[in-house]
């Protein structure tokens, strides 16, 4: 039997499914690090991991692995270069989580805009004695410019649901969505610093990569309208959140709305002091059927690309295809 590492408590049913085909190594305690993760894959055929860092060493010290399945459709914890120079092959878990990730990004969006998290805090703390006329405001959803940065599988879902709120859509992508793409959504092409001050709510849905890295600093918060939002639900690393903090402190943007942060789960402690910002912890797929979707599709992957189930060979999300049937290197 091939031998694959789980590094990761995931749905015990979901390692049932696994034991049919494999022998499991579980891991189930806190993240593993880096040593110890590629100890236990040194004897391996594949890994489920969720955001587990693997690169070159990890690979080169794991020579029977042939595939890594992330429990998550980013992959930035892959080192892409290195799996390919060692074909080794990765899967990611894309569509799945779509519709949960964007009601979340609105859900974070509207409570930074409507000030849902902050006046809730005051309120407990007991300090509502009566009804104030200037108390909370808040900036309007309804009729407003959504600008939404990343206009991939996710984003075009949260721009979808613009509809509702009579929005104006502007996006900003690496290269333009298709025509009728557009004509559905209603979503105008816009540069990046057009949107930024256009856009009365900025959500930010593209993928890490070197390139993205703080594509919303110092620079860009300068640009933005004082009465802005920003909501972060795509990776930390996008936005400079020592630059973020500044500027909620300074009312340069009105709120912000993060799942994600630089260096999670650790953040940056100054975020924890600015009133003006909902934090989540990288919860926006965390709904129970998109997490089990998830962490099937994740276990398919990994199925298929062993040459097991009725998808033998022909894993649904390969990130990599061209490795497929080469050999280890
Ligand atoms: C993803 O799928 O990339 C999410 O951020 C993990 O929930």
């Amino acid at each position: 039997m091939q031998k694959i590492l789980v590094a990761r408590p995931i749905f015990p049913d979901v390692i049932e499914r696994l034991k049919q085909y494999f022998d499991v190594d579980w891991h189930q305690g806190d993240v593993l690090s880096v040593d110890e993760l590629t100890r236990r894959l040194a004897d391996k055929d594949g890994a489920l991991t969720a955001g587990d860092p693997v690169g070159a060493a990890v690979l080169a010290a794991a020579p029977r692995l042939r595939v890594v399945s992330n429990m998550a459709v980013g992959y930035n914890n892959f080192d892409m270069a290195a799996f390919n120079a060692a074909n080794v092959l990765g899967t990611n878990t894309p569509d799945v989580l779509n519709e949960s990730t964007a009601d979340f990004g609105w859900a974070l969006m509207m409570a930074a805009a409507r000030r849902i998290a902050e006046s809730e805090h005051w309120l407990r703390a007991g300090q509502w004695q009566k009804w104030i006329y200037d108390g909370f405001l808040g900036t309007d959803i309804y009729g407003s410019t959504l600008g939404v940065i990343g206009m991939g599988r996710i984003g075009q879902a949260l721009a979808r649901r613009a509809k509702g709120f009579n929005m104006q859509v502007i996006y900003h992508n690496r290269s333009r969505v298709a025509p009728e793409i557009e004509a559905e959504l209603n979503a105008e092409y816009a540069s990046k610093q057009d949107l930024l001050k256009r856009a009365d709510h900025v959500v930010l849905v593209l993928p890490y990569t070197k390139e993205n890295h703080h594509t919303i600093g110092a620079a860009e918060f300068a640009q933005m309208k004082p009465s802005a939002t920003l909501t972060n639900i795509a990776r930390g690393g996008i936005v400079d959140d020592a630059a973020l903090v500044e500027a909620l402190r300074t009312k340069q943007i009105a709120a912000a709305g993060l799942d994600v942060y630089e260096g999670e789960p650790n953040l940056n402690p100054d975020l924890l002091t600015v009133p003006n910002v909902v934090l989540t912890p990288h919860i926006a797929s965390a709904t129970e059927a998109t997490r089990r979707a998830m962490a099937n599709l994740a276990a398919d992957n990994l199925i298929a690309a062993l040459g097991e189930g009725p998808r033998a060979g022909r894993p649904p999300n390969p990130i990599n295809p061209d490795v497929i049937g080469k050999a280890r290197s």
